[in-house]
């Protein structure tokens, strides 16, 4: 428990994690008031016999399962901790860090429509039930951090709807079942922290659409799987610390969606395949410790993402190949301690110390101290002895180190993600008219019409039969209210309208999900006519609602496509030491942020009212922004929109606004003109400008001839030429700030200068302009 505290100080994010819980546990106190269940659906007599059962089996020494009695009213219907349901059968046991022993009963199997299984971080013993072999539609197997012993039941490969499987940090010991292989929906399989030997099945490597594999700190051994090259999605190999011998299949290089490789601590031997040139995603290649030796392939200069590279402690022989010198990205390099000689490549030396290099007797020109004496001359001999057992010792010590860290890592992790909400599983009804309506909104719809508006905008229609609805607008998700529902939910943030999620799907699919404050939205009819309107909005500037979905107690979530690099203000102060954003990539966000708003006034009629860095968002291709929180004002009711909207985010206010009660065109220009400002200067509106605001500051220095402090150091690199754009677009953002807003521009006149400074980038010619 002590430990959890420290980690709840630690994490901002758990605090709202948190309250996340409270309001679920809330919902769950006053549904218990009220008596009828969310579905209204007393539970199945084989349900209720199962769930007693696996109450029975297990130790509950907090008294969590105290709600689970014996007269079943209120299992279906929120009343019993932990469980979820739809007509009448449980769909959800969700029990994670309850203290919980004992063992898993064989009776699950009587929930046969049981979906997700999620007890992890208990203290739960026994083994794994083979019975959950029996269940139809189990998808999500969550039992990390458990006690559960004996063997990984063959039985599990006969679940053919099963995504994630879970089983890592138990005591698991045996084979891993070649029927996982049959398991073909599997897309994260991690059985890490175990005791499990033999060899990986060859039957995994058929596995096509596997994301996520993990295996390390087992007692596996054999060789690897020949033929890799069907995981063509798989993201993460990681197999480190293990006994694996042989070589390493040339199949790998056929893993073309591969961005982490670890198969640190093994008894690989033999060459790399030069293949291994065509991983162009992997960022990390972790191979120390093992018996690897040949030549370093040249064709590793050719992995443009390589961020991480260790090859320490092995055989590898030859030279450091000039190639390497092409890896910019890269930041972590070791090639320590193996039989490599002659000069190291310039820039290698110079970025990384010697610590990189040591152990190579012959290896010089990395530090002052390892001059190459003649040209490089290879050396009489070339080391024939396999290894040196010397520097193979420190390895049980550094194991335990690293078990260490990582199993720190993982519980930190392991409570950062949590368990969501969930309410049903439903009939699904599907209205699929292809439709796809201009982005026009101005008329405004009669309530009736809400639902064939959205179907006209290409969506689909989802009614449970409890009165949840899902309704999807045109786009690539392809999810339904259940598997929303049962997402994984982290928290990003909150604002006055409510708070916004990150959601894993169990097949990886992330979205992001704006749960609205409840009490201030707009009623179920006039909330409908307004989100279909609002989803029917498509600008490349601007983020799309794809989604929304109505639950059956009024909760109403609105989902977004997720945007990896987050927002703005995220993307320009909080980066690394090492990544720059270049004056292309400032301008092309500006004028994204300009074209979005643009929409947003002239064609759609839309005041945004909240412009600020942190509600921009960052395309995870090419850099592109997005405006988000835009029309929200729209969903909400009007007399909370006067109390509770916000009137613009600090330091992005106009200053008129503390006056008038609504925001307008020419206050969102000021927003706008600061983001400009924050673009050009590098400084965040909230930090330290002497106290003063951004606009007033930069005012201030322009006044004193010093126009060229303003900039950010990090474009003045360039100053001599870009020199001149930098200047007009900052005459162009003092317009947009000027403290009376008939100076301001319109958004039309923003644009039409922005892009005079600059020919425009479009999204066709972005490669011009694409350096990152
Ligand atoms: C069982 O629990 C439900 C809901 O938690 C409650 O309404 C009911 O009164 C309880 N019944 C008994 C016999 O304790
Ligand atoms: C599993 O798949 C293999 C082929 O890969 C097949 O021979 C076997 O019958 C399958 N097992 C089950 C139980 O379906
Ligand atoms: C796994 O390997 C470790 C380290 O060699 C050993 O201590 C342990 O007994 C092994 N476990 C099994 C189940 O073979
Ligand atoms: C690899 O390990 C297995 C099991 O430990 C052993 O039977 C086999 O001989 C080893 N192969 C090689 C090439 O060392
Ligand atoms: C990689 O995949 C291609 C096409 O799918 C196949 O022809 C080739 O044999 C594979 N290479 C290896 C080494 O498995
Ligand atoms: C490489 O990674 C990027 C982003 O992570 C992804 O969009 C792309 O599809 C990946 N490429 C392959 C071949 O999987
Ligand atoms: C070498 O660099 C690493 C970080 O890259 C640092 O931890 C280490 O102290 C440095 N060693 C020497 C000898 O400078
Ligand atoms: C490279 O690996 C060796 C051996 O583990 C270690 O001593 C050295 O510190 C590592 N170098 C870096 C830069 O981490
Ligand atoms: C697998 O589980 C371990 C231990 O629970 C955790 O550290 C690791 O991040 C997990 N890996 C994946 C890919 O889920």
């Amino acid at each position: 428990m002590g430990l959890c505290f420290w980690v709840f100080e630690k994490s901002w994010r758990m605090l709202f994690l948190i309250q996340w819980l409270m309001i679920s546990s809330y919902n769950v106190a006053s549904q218990r008031v009220g008596g009828r269940g969310w579905d209204g659906v007393a539970i199945t007599e084989a349900d209720f016999q199962g769930l007693q059962a696996f109450k029975n089996e297990l130790i509950d020494p907090k008294g969590y399962l105290g709600s689970w009695n014996d007269s079943g009213i209120g299992a279906c219907s929120g009343g019993w901790i932990g469980i979820k349901c739809a007509k009448g059968q449980v769909i959800a046991i969700q029990l994670p860090w309850k203290g919980l022993e004992g063992r898993i009963t064989a009776k699950i199997s009587q929930l046969q429509a049981l979906r997700k299984l999620n007890l992890h971080d208990n203290g739960i013993g026994g083994s794994i039930p083979s019975s959950l072999g029996l269940l139809p539609n189990i998808r999500g197997v969550h039992l990390f951090n458990n006690r559960l012993s004996g063997s990984i039941p063959p039985s599990l490969g006969l679940c053919p709807s099963l995504q994630n499987l879970d089983l890592s940090n138990n005591h698991l010991s045996g084979f891993i079942p070649p029927t996982l292989g049959n398991s073909s929906k599997l897309y994260k399989i991690n059985l890490s922290h175990n005791s499990l030997f033999g060899s990986v099945p060859n039957e995994i490597a058929q596995l096509s659409g596997l994301a996520f594999l993990a295996f390390q700190y087992n007692n596996l051994s054999g060789s690897l799987p020949f033929d890799f090259g069907r995981l063509s999605r798989l993201r993460t190999l990681d197999l480190s610390h293990n006994f694996i011998n042989g070589t390493l299949p040339r199949s790998v290089s056929n893993l073309s969606s591969l961005s982490t490789m670890n198969l640190e601590g093994n008894n690989l031997v033999g060459q790399l395949p030069e293949d291994i040139g065509k991983l162009h995603n992997l960022s990390v290649l972790n191979l120390k410790r093992n018996r690897l030796d040949g030549l370093i392939p040249r064709s590793i200069g050719s992995l443009s993402n390589l961020k991480e590279l260790d090859f320490s402690f092995n055989n590898f022989i030859g030279e450091i190949p000039d190639s390497l010198s092409d890896l910019h990205v890269l930041r972590y390099f070791n090639v320590s301690y193996n039989h490599l000689f002659g000069l190291v490549p310039v820039k290698l030396s110079k970025k990384f110390n010697s610590s990189s290099f040591i152990g190579n007797i012959e290896l010089c020109g990395f530090s002052p101290s390892t001059p190459c004496l003649s040209q490089v001359s290879p050396p009489s001999q070339l080391p024939q002895e396999p290894i040196s057992n010397k520097h193979r010792k420190g390895r049980t010590k550094l194991g335990v180190k690293d078990i260490i860290l990582i199993a720190a890592g993982a519980l930190l992790l392991v409570m950062l993600i949590l368990i969501c909400t969930l309410l049903s599983c439903l009939i699904r009804k599907r209205a699929a008219a292809k439709e796809e309506g201009p982005t026009t909104t101005s008329g405004r719809d009669p309530p009736e019409r809400a639902e064939k508006r959205a179907q006209q905008a290409g969506g689909q229609v989802e009614v449970g039969e409890e009165g949840g609805k899902l309704v999807h607008f045109d786009g690539p998700m392809v999810f339904r209210a259940d598997d929303l529902l049962c997402a994984t939910a982290e928290v990003m943030g909150k604002s006055t309208y409510g708070t916004f999620y990150k959601a894993t799907m169990e097949d990886g699919n992330q979205v992001a999900v704006k749960r609205l404050r409840e009490k201030i939205a707009k009623g179920h009819k006039e909330f409908e006519v307004e989100v279909n309107l609002l989803g029917r909005i498509r600008h490349p500037n601007l983020l799309a609602l794809r989604a929304y979905y109505l639950g059956p107690k009024g909760e109403k979530l609105l989902v977004f496509d997720y945007m990896p690099k987050g927002s703005l203000a995220t993307f320009l102060h909080a980066r690394g030491p090492n990544t720059q954003v270049t004056w292309t990539t400032r301008m092309r966000i500006m004028r994204g942020i300009t074209r979005g708003l643009f929409h947003l006034h002239n064609n759609l009629n839309i005041i945004h009212g909240n412009l600020s860095s942190t509600n921009i968002l960052i395309d995870n291709n090419n850099n592109n922004a997005r405006i988000s929180d835009y029309g929200i004002s729209r969903l909400i009711t009007s007399s909370a929109s006067v109390t509770i909207a916000p009137m613009g985010a600090p330091g992005y206010r106009a200053p008129e606004l503390a006056k008038l009660k609504r925001p307008n065109t020419k206050t969102d220009i000021y927003s706008l003109g600061v983001i400009m400002l924050e673009l050009l200067t590098g400084k965040s509106p909230g930090d330290a400008t002497n106290g003063e605001d951004l606009p007033r500051w930069v005012a201030s220095v322009v006044k004193e001839e010093w126009t060229n402090e303003v900039f950010d150091l990090e474009l003045m690199r360039d100053a001599s030429t870009i020199g001149d754009e930098l200047l007009n677009t900052l005459k162009v953002a003092l317009y947009c700030v000027d403290p009376l807003p008939s100076i301001r521009p319109e958004v039309q006149l923003v644009l039409q200068q922005l892009e005079a400074i600059r020919a425009p980038d479009s999204a066709t010619s972005s490669s011009e302009y694409g350096e990152d």
